[in-house]
């Protein structure tokens, strides 16, 4: 499949998994012509791709998908094979702020490229697949034990999880009702270059290389499964050429850590890579308010991937940030800019009513 010459259409591909993704395709699959459809929020930043902006296999596409007339009339002209859909309102926090942001994106946003994608491949050949990328956060909250596998009943408990659900179950629904051609992953916590500082990794090691307080939601006491954004990378191309339609698998990082955890090792590596006196940065530590809804633990059973592809997470945790450490401080004008104008308004506003 992978020698023939195919279109497929990346969704979201400007933010922080997308463009990892489609500089993986654009450059490992010549034959491919990948179009990279995105809105561009704030989320959103093509500076991210500018390694294969010239390449002849990628085109740009800014737009947004809950438009659905312009969606329709971009699917009947360039008519593409495949569909990744990467496009989402993606930050638990901001989704406590305004759910219906949310909701227009994650939901309707899917549905209306589920219909272009109907409508275009309504006798669908062996290659036509709407491959939708989703999160371990709809099946909820574990307790100190137990995993996520794919028959964990959905239990979402913020906006964002919520919205994903929904659109989980809207693409689900398109298998069973219409045989339309679909698979679907689910994902743990990401982490690596172009993360936006908003999410937990980047936004420490921002604070700690300006020496701002870093804040700690409750006791820190919550657990998340870390996982290398190129070892998610690798398990979507797998899963887009081998998966089995109908089926969804999950994704995950067997590097499970408490978040005070991972901010006390962020300090010890930062303190070594910034030759600054050991300790120094995790007297910045700063206990703020919880988020209100905050799930305990996530944790993923990905034995059925491994199984059925042969797939498993390639970086440890140490390495892939050390790794993501060094980009950061060798990209400090990428964070730099998108640290400033919106996204300083946003924190200022929403850590204020933390502390
Ligand atoms: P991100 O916020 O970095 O990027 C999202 C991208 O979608 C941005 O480029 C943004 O401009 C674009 N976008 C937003 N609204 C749009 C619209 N209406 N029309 C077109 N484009 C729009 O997100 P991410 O962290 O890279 O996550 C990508 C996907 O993976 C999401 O669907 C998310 O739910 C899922 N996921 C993320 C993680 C994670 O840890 N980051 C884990 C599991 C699953
Ligand atoms: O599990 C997959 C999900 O992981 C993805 O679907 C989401 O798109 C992605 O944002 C991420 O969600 P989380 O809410 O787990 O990620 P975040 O980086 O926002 O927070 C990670 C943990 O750190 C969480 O327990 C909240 C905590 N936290 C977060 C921030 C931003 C803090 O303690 N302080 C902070 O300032």
């Amino acid at each position: 499949m992978a020698d023939s010459k195919k279109t497929i259409l990346i969704t979201g591909g400007a933010g922080f998994i997308g463009s990892h993704l489609v500089k993986h395709f654009v450059n490992k699959y010549p034959n491919y012509t990948i179009y990279n459809l995105d809105v561009l929020s704030y989320a959103g930043n093509l500076e991210n791709l500018q390694s294969i902006q010239n390449a002849p296999n990628y085109k740009f596409v800014k737009a947004d998908i809950v438009n659905y007339e312009g969606l329709k009339t971009w699917f009947e002209t360039i008519r593409p094979e495949a569909v990744i859909h990467l496009a989402a309102e993606s930050h638990v926090d901001r989704s406590i702020a305004d759910p219906t942001a949310f909701i227009k994106t994650n939901v309707l946003g899917t549905l209306n490229l589920l219909l272009c994608a109907k409508s275009i491949w309504s006798d669908a050949a062996d290659w036509n697949r709407f491959y939708h990328i989703s999160t371990d956060e709809v099946y909820g909250s574990l307790g100190e034990d137990g995993y996520f596998t794919e028959q964990t009943s959905y239990d979402p408990r913020s906006p964002y999880s919520a919205s994903k659900a929904s659109s989980d179950h809207l693409v689900r629904s398109f298998f069973h009702t219409y045989h339309f051609p679909i698979l679907i992953s689910n994902c743990s916590n990401n982490y690596g270059p172009n993360q936006f500082p908003e999410k937990l990794i980047p936004l420490i090691i921002n604070n700690i290389l300006n020496q701002k307080p870093l804040p700690v939601y409750g006791k820190g006491e919550n657990v998340r499964d870390w996982l290398w954004v190129e070892d998610h990378v690798s398990a979507i191309d797998l899963i887009f050429h081998k998966g089995i339609l109908g089926q969804t698998y999950n994704i995950g990082g067997a590097s499970e850590m408490k978040n005070i955890d991972l901010v006390l090792l962020l300090c010890e590596l930062m303190d070594e890579k910034l030759n600054r006196l050991k300790g120094s940065s995790a007297k910045l530590i700063h206990f703020v308010s919880d988020r209100p809804g905050h799930d305990h633990r996530y944790a993923i059973d990905f034995s059925y991937l491994t199984q059925q592809l042969g797939w498993k997470p390639s970086c440890s945790l140490r390495d892939g940030l050390q790794k993501t450490i060094d980009w950061y401080l060798s990209n400090s004008e990428w964070l730099q800019k998108v640290s400033s104008g919106d996204y300083l308004k946003y924190y200022e506003q929403h850590y204020l009513q933390r502390v």
